[in-house]
């Protein structure tokens, strides 16, 4: 617990002075901070009091006291770091109370625009429902299973150090603190066992998975520690690598509205085998070599690959009988590919110059 602030007391007492230190160590090692309070070491001071002379009671009954006192206020800073943290209200735009005219000027909605992330997303899902795909949202918070151990990361292994990302305080009942995903792939187990009824009626898994990631970056035109990614799954019986780069070539293909040429390198994931990096060739130069290719015709897109066994395994799935492909990229990419937009950063800026060209 990192959280505790100690109000600095200097007791004249050496028993007193004794007993604050010890005890306020052992408070950083508990886990339920109040049961300082009820320390039998604290309570005999308190008896102490009684038997003492009268000339010496208040002193060392003040002092006893002011121990009390800084144990409180330490509990209460614990506390105050961790579950007593009030909850925002994200749906409230201003405190209600605040007097009209010093309220924040908002836009009226009919001055706003989607997204256009979000347009292009919509477009994205089109092509995938079209080609049999279902949709599951991702989430913003998430735990170290999702995060790691349903993924095939063994506890300490160091791929967990490639998706360095945001963590709560707070603790799940494992003792885990809770993640900000650093990529939609924390969704497969909870998809694979949602539709791992399919397998059973004969048909395939098929899912994407749209979501908002987090990652711990350095910042600059082409990385945000905020972004989006698209997480596709698909599993049944005989799926193969053959099937993965059709499905990617056919969505681009799609999407960007031209022929592409495609291109995998072998790549290490610990939720695939095999992996891929994924690359189609520019799709803004036909791979003439432009600035948005960085001179190379080339763009590595996404990661990608035969979903591990362990991962299968992990959902309850017979990998004897299945085996299916998965991969996983950013949305922000894909759409900063197509309107040759050079900063990633603009999605999220606000810029209403920058948004509005897309209304
Ligand atoms: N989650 C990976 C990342 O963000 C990308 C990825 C690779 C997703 C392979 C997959 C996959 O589903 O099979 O770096």
């Amino acid at each position: 617990m990192t959280g505790i602030i100690f109000i600095k007391m200097n007791y004249q007492n050496q028993k007193v002075a004794k007993t604050a230190e010890l005890l306020k160590k052992r408070l950083a090692e508990l886990d339920e901070k109040s049961q300082i309070l009820r320390a039998v070491e604290l309570k005999a001071l308190f008896e102490e009091i009684k038997t003492l002379p009268a000339e010496q009671r208040s002193r060392f009954g003040k002092e006893v006291n002011q121990l009390r006192e800084e144990l409180e206020a330490a509990v209460r800073s614990a506390r105050d770091d961790t579950e007593q943290l009030p909850p925002i209200d994200v749906t409230a735009p201003f405190d209600i109370n605040t007097p009209a005219g010093q309220r924040p000027k908002l836009l009226p909605s009919e001055q706003g625009s989607q997204h256009p992330l979000m347009t292009e997303l919509e477009q994205i899902l089109d092509i995938f429902y079209r080609m049999g795909f279902t949709a599951v949202e991702s989430r913003e918070i998430d735990d170290d299973f999702n995060m790691f151990g349903a993924l095939n990361f063994p506890e300490g292994h160091p791929a967990r150090d490639d998706y360095d990302t945001f963590m709560t305080v707070q603790k799940d009942k494992k003792g885990k603190q809770f993640i900000a995903p650093a990529h939609t792939s924390t969704m497969q187990n909870r998809v694979l066992k949602q539709l791992k009824p399919n397998l059973k009626a004969g048909k395939p898994i098929a899912a994407v998975i749209p979501g908002r990631v987090f990652r711990n970056e350095d910042l600059d035109a082409r990385h945000e520690h905020t972004f989006y990614q698209l997480e596709g799954i698909y599993v049944d019986k005989g799926v193969n690598a053959g099937h993965l780069i059709a499905t990617l070539k056919t969505f681009l293909q799609e999407y960007y509205g031209k022929e592409l040429e495609v291109m995998t390198q072998p790549f290490y994931f610990p939720f695939t085998e095999p992996s891929f990096e994924f690359a189609l060739s520019c799709p803004f130069c036909d791979k003439k070599g432009c600035h948005i290719c960085s001179q190379t015709g080339w763009i590595e897109l996404l990661g990608c690959g035969l979903i591990h066994p362990n991962v299968l395994h992990q959902a309850g799935i017979d990998t004897n009988e299945y085996t299916g492909f998965a991969w996983g990229g950013g949305i922000d990419r894909l759409v900063m590919m197509k309107y040759g937009i050079e900063d990633v950063r603009n999605f999220h800026s606000g810029k209403l110059d920058f948004l509005r060209q897309f209304s």
